[in-house]
């Protein structure tokens, strides 16, 4: 089975953009470690960034057709803005599941709310880069449970 690993926009920027909230690990250190994670536990994983939110909801689309059993996905500031990207997860009905580094409960008020929280398999925020593993770890659970 195929895990899809979705970047949104600035973390291309990872382990140089506001390091204090986001850490120092890269983006590329991210996602070795998460292919290491997934491919121990004979699954495939892809993973794409994007600053674009066009980029961002054709990989959505795009991974129906991939065969992909399950999203784990940080929408970054799309998090907050993007109906198009929830529409698109709505319209591929694949699970997934939302990441955050932080928990952006405990930050400004316009990061309280996501397009993505309530059609989300489970979210998983405020543990920096471990938060992606920890989703993948509940990624590989889930897929294990249904194959
Ligand atoms: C983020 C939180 C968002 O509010 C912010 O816009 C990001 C990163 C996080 O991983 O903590 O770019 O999704």
């Amino acid at each position: 089975a195929k895990i899809l690993l979705l970047h949104g926009p600035n973390l291309n920027l990872l382990g140089q953009r506001e390091t204090d909230i986001y850490g120092d690990l890269s983006l590329d250190a991210i996602n070795s470690a998460a292919k290491k994670q997934v491919n121990n536990a004979d699954f495939e994983l892809e993973t794409f960034q994007s600053n674009s939110e066009s980029e961002l909801v054709n990989a959505i689309q795009q991974a129906k057709a991939n065969k992909v059993s399950l999203i784990v996905i940080n929408p970054a500031a799309y998090t907050h803005t993007s109906v198009a990207m929830r529409d698109a997860l709505l319209a591929v009905e694949i699970p997934f599941i939302e990441v955050h580094l932080s928990n952006p409960h405990r930050r400004e008020p316009f990061r309280h709310h996501s397009y993505f929280s309530d059609i989300a398999e489970a979210v998983v925020a405020g543990f920096g880069a471990d938060s992606y593993r920890y989703a993948l770890d509940a990624a590989i659970k889930t897929i294990t449970k249904k194959t």
